[in-house]
């Protein structure tokens, strides 16, 4: 299964200045859960974000110009490269822009969960996609300051 895990504002903001631009508690807990055990793609600036392999899942990153490893953690130069890393483990492309791009004809689920604000000057956006390729669910909702409304899109068919 491929899958994409992602969160986006309502003006589709994933990421400004480098990093995500909200903390809300609780928003992560779904990409804990969907990923522990198994796989995650990133690209190298959201590798470097964060600083450190998640544990106790398959941390495959991409880059052309850094080769980061270890346990748990490899380092590919392409999105195809990655897929054939995960092998038959479940894995998540997590961004950012470009992979998400690419992997998007290619993913049976996106978890995306609506963050309900507008970030001004957001750099990083989400990539449009066609949401007739999907079947939609509406899931949990959270927040406090910020809310949000986890949604997960099913691919209707494999071509
Ligand atoms: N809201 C969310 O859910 C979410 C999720 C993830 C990230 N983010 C945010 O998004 C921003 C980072 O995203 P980004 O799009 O700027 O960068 P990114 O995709 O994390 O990293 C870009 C780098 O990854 C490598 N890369 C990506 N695609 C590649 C490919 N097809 N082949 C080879 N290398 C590839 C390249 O590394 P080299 O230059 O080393 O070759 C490229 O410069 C941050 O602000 C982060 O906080 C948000």
């Amino acid at each position: 299964m491929i899958g994409l895990i992602v969160a986006r504002s309502k003006n589709n903001v994933i990421g400004k200045n480098g990093m995500i631009p909200w903390r809300i508690k609780g928003e992560q807990k779904q990409f804990k859960e969907l990923t522990t055990g198994n796989a995650v793609i990133m690209g190298r600036k959201s590798y470097e974000e964060i600083g450190h392999p998640l544990p106790d899942r398959k941390n495959i990153i991409v880059s052309r110009t850094k080769n980061f490893t270890g346990e748990n953690l490899i380092t590919v130069s392409s999105l195809k490269e990655a897929l054939e890393a995960a092998g038959e483990t479940d894995v998540y492309v997590s961004g950012g822009y470009g992979l998400f791009k690419e992997a998007m004809p290619l993913v049976d689920k996106m978890y995306i969960t609506e963050v309900d604000t507008v970030v001004e000057d957001g750099d990083v956006f989400f990539p449009e996609f066609n949401k007739d390729e999907f079947d939609f669910e509406i899931g949990e909702t959270g927040g406090e300051d910020i809310k949000f409304t986890r949604t997960t899109y099913t691919r209707k068919c494999h071509e």
